[in-house]
């Protein structure tokens, strides 16, 4: 299976902090926020990459990741989006590198706890369709939502005013070939975007769509509020799997 790290897009609701640089250059607590993705999709297995960027400040990635040495890689690729026509438009970019293969795709801003190893390998039994990971939220209007009725799932809707359900639809999807036919079929959105959403109510129509629920905690990092939440989950997180809080916390245990 191929990923493909979605990192395009301009960042405006980050500004002031991305006049002069990429959002996924910014800082999570110890690391530029472009590494987390980029281990998710590593632990799962994932070598074979692609990294959409945008913006002014695209050369900056290479200057960071180059050949992806520090994640064991042997070789990057990336590509490049012009403005900001949405998240299923930087993934049209990427149809060439896919060349029909599956692919999971992971938005630059989206930070996870756990792994997606298990998901990875359940979708690659999946003889065809997509697959996507949910995570009940208490702010679900901020996400694309999931409709489930019984274990299946009847459509997403985009950050709608009254939620269907509490699951979020995370930055993290998995398809087999036929996406790229999907995303030239697109209009853009009210925000004038090429939406992931319309993707997945695609496979979901055709009845394609699996899903999985996400363990550990997640989390954008698309905002202020987010930015900070990110740091300061992933700074905990590190502090309880350092050995001597490790040993501490068990301690407290007994
Ligand atoms: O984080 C999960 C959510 O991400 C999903 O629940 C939503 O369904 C999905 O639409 C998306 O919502 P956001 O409005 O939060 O997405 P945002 O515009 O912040 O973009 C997220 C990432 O996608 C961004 O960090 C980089 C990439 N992106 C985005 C756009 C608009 C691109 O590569 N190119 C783009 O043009």
């Amino acid at each position: 299976m191929k990923g493909i790290i979605l990192a395009g897009g301009l960042g405006s609701r980050l500004r002031p902090l991305t006049k002069v640089t990429n959002k996924h250059l910014l800082p999570i607590y110890d690391k530029p926020m472009i590494y987390y993705p980029i281990q998710t999709l590593v632990e799962a297995g994932i070598q074979d990459l692609l990294i959409v960027t945008g913006g002014r400040n695209s050369g900056d990635f290479l200057r960071l990741l180059a050949n992806g040495k520090e994640f064991g890689l042997k070789h990057i690729n990336y590509t490049y989006q012009e403005g900001e026509g949405g998240i299923a438009e930087a993934l049209a970019l990427a149809e060439h590198f896919s060349d029909g293969d599956q692919i999971c795709v992971i938005l630059g801003d989206n930070i996870i706890e756990g792994s997606i190893a298990s998901a990875v390998a359940d979708f690659k039994k999946q003889q065809r369709g997509a697959k996507i990971l949910l995570k009940e939220v208490h702010d679900a209007e901020r996400f694309g939502v999931a409709e489930i009725v019984g274990s299946k799932i009847v459509g997403i809707e985009e950050k709608p005013v009254k939620p269907k359900s509490k699951y979020a639809v995370t930055g993290i999807y998995m398809y087999d070939g036929s996406v790229f036919d999907k995303t030239r079929t697109l209009k853009p959105s009210a925000r004038g975007e090429l939406e992931i959403t319309d993707v997945n109510n695609a496979y979901i129509r055709e009845g394609t769509m699996t899903f999985n629920y996400l363990d550990g905690w997640w989390t954008d990092a698309g905002t202020f509020e987010s930015l900070l939440r990110a740091a300061n989950l992933v700074e905990e997180t590190q502090k309880l799997r350092s050995p001597a809080m490790a040993a501490a916390a068990g301690r407290d245990c007994e």
